[in-house]
């Protein structure tokens, strides 16, 4: 095998088990906006560091309960939240503090900010695992 070759697969198999394909993007301000509306709408039941209470810590090995240790994927807890949360108020944000907060829970988890806002449409869609990177 050339070499370039067997690096370029060697390289590909650090990536692959280090950190996962990150295909959903997010900026920094979207992050700072959903730091503020998470303290305001969900840190009373899921801790002010998603630590967890009266409902599911959204950090470390707990974030999927939703889907019971399967591969629960952005879209699907996006989709969660803009429909069923708050859990005293469902469907009451608007699209943009929904995506927000979304933004917020992957920056706090460890997925780093990209050059894209993230959109309503695009994390509905995400096909990105939600894990925490931390
Ligand atoms: C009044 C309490 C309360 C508030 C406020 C609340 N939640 Fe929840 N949340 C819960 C409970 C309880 C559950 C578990 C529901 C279930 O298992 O059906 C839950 C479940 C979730 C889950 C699924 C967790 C998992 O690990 O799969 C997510 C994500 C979530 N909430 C996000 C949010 C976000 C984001 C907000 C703010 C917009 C919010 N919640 C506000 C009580 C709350």
């Amino acid at each position: 095998m050339p070499i370039a070759a067997a690096i370029a697969l060697g390289l590909g198999a650090v990536a692959a088990a280090g950190a996962p394909p990150q295909n959903v993007s997010y900026s920094a301000a979207q992050a700072s906006a959903g730091d503020k509306l998470f303290a305001a709408k969900c840190s009373a039941c899921h801790g002010e560091h998603l630590e967890g209470g009266a409902g599911p810590a959204l950090t470390g090995a707990t974030l999927n309960t939703l889907a019971k240790n399967t591969k629960l994927t952005v879209g699907d807890m996006f989709t969660f939240i803009s429909q069923q949360m708050p859990l005293n108020e469902p469907a009451s944000l608007t699209h943009d503090q929904y995506v927000a907060i979304m933004a917020y829970i992957l920056h706090y988890n460890g997925y780093k900010t990209g050059v894209k806002p993230l959109t309503y449409a695009a994390a509905t869609n995400s096909t990105t695992v939600v894990r925490s990177l931390k």
